[in-house]
């Protein structure tokens, strides 16, 4: 379960942990993309407050913690749901069929890539190669990776997650 960001920022273990980070590198900023990783896993995604917390705590400039949050595919602005699906859209994919496997998750869940269902169980997101390119189409659905998967293998595997 993700946990709100204000109780995250007033727990003592946390920022014991944020010290440990920033001291582990000869510059505290160096520790920006393990700080977005903690707070990603803690919360599910690294928002407008966490960056302006991890700006001030590291001395960077609020615009480059957004640019970085927003250049990586593994951090979010907003929460995302329980489980995150990653559909591969690079050309290998979509030649294999990808934009159909994609077309039917859209339609299955009721969103567009970057939406969210209702219920906060599924945010659905477009990505770039997962390294399985001979064996696509390949999406993720959190850790777990599927490839050469069919709308309806899609359908058996989500069935299967509570
Ligand atoms: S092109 Fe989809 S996994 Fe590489």
């Amino acid at each position: 379960m993700s946990r709100d960001i204000r109780e995250l920022l007033a727990d003592k273990e946390f920022q014991r942990k944020m010290e440990k980070l920033a001291g582990l590198y000869p510059e505290e900023r160096s520790a920006l993309l393990a700080a977005l990783h903690l707070c990603e896993s803690e919360t599910g995604c690294c928002g407008e407050e966490f960056q302006e917390y991890i700006a001030g705590k590291l001395g960077i400039p609020r615009a480059s913690v957004k640019g970085v949050v927003t250049f990586y595919e593994m951090f979010h602005e907003k929460p995302r749901g329980k489980y995150l699906v990653q559909v591969c859209r690079t050309l290998p994919c979509m030649l294999a069929g990808a934009e159909i496997l994609l077309d039917h998750i859209c339609g299955k869940l009721g969103i567009r890539p970057g939406g969210t269902t209702k219920d906060g169980k599924f945010t659905l997101v477009t990505v770039e190669c997962l390294a399985c390119c001979d064996r696509g189409p390949s999406l993720m659905i959190n850790d777990t990776l599927y490839t050469g998967i069919t709308p309806e293998g899609f359908d058996k595997v989500i069935k299967e997650l509570d």
